[in-house]
């Protein structure tokens, strides 16, 4: 059941900031980061391999993980959170999409405007002199569960290619993360989608808001440390709950 206040609060709402995580990808098919690892990667957790040490120390290991995530997303497909997503920046007077997901399943939903904290999958550059590289087909990964694949080597310095995403113990994008800050400290609503709220600083942005005072919105299965602040809690999947208020507030479905 969609409380009314949250309604009329969606309803009113200048500018709508929604911060995303692996959760709102879940429905899709895309295993969250804390699930269990399997196969060749069971005896690891992603902290382990979601680093440059990690990535220097077993290279084939942790190539062959990205790119049997990127074969997940490949096949995978925009989920009715994403689309919903989507739909709410036509309704809204401003929307900022904040996600920390390195899939790209937000742009093929529709989404427009939004910052990619944790860099992509889609992105992979040489390790050595940053130069981008550009994936190619014989690069398509694999869809079983236990491949290690030789990284490709850059054209100009051979270095190894690294996935463009963020790995632990490194920066966020400093432009990315600063159009974040701003739009927090901008807006004067938040939603909290499918995000554990582990990781730093993204899981800092919704304590900002709070800060400013901007009321919060999370949606999430399972109890999170936002619980605490959140004003509204709304417990249930994102690919069901995001229709269900998007319909209520704007008596219209999502399609
Ligand atoms: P996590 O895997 O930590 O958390 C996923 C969250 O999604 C959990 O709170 C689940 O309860 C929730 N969830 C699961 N299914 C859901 C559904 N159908 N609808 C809504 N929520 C659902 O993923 P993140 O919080 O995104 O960082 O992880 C943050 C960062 O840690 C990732 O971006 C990644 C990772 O290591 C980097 O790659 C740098
Ligand atoms: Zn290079």
């Amino acid at each position: 059941m969609i409380p009314s206040e949250l309604i009329e609060r969606l309803q009113q709402a200048q500018h709508l900031v929604i911060l995303t995580g692996a959760g709102v990808s879940a429905e899709s098919s895309i295993p969250t980061f804390r699930d269990a690892l399997t196969g060749l990667w069971e005896n690891f957790d992603a902290e382990q391999l979601a680093c440059e040490d990690g990535f220097l120390a077993d290279p084939a290991l942790v190539w062959g993980w990205y790119e049997w995530r990127r074969n997940r997303v490949l096949k995978a497909q925009p989920n009715p959170a994403h689309l919903t997503i989507a739909k709410l920046a036509e309704r809204m007077p401003k929307l900022t999409l904040i996600t920390q997901n390195v899939d790209d399943l937000h742009e093929r939903a529709g989404s427009r405007d939004f910052l990619h904290l944790h860099g992509s999958l889609h992105k992979p550059r040489c390790i050595r002199c940053g130069a981008p590289y550009q994936l190619l087909d014989t690069d398509m990964a694999i869809s079983n569960h236990d491949s290690r694949i030789d990284p490709p080597t850059c054209s100009k310095c051979g270095g190894f290619i690294r996935p463009g995403v963020v790995w632990f113990g490194e920066s966020l994008p400093m432009h990315e993360w600063e159009q974040s800050v701003n739009a927090i400290e901008n807006c004067d609503l938040m939603f909290i989608v499918g995000t554990s709220g582990l990781v730093w600083p993204a899981a800092n942005l919704p304590y900002m808001a709070d800060k400013v005072g901007v009321p919060i919105v999370q949606i999430n299965p399972t109890t999170t440390s936002f619980n605490a602040i959140a004003h509204f809690n709304l417990c249930g999947k994102a690919g069901e709950i995001l229709p269900k208020l998007y319909a209520a507030t704007f008596s219209e479905d999502v399609n």
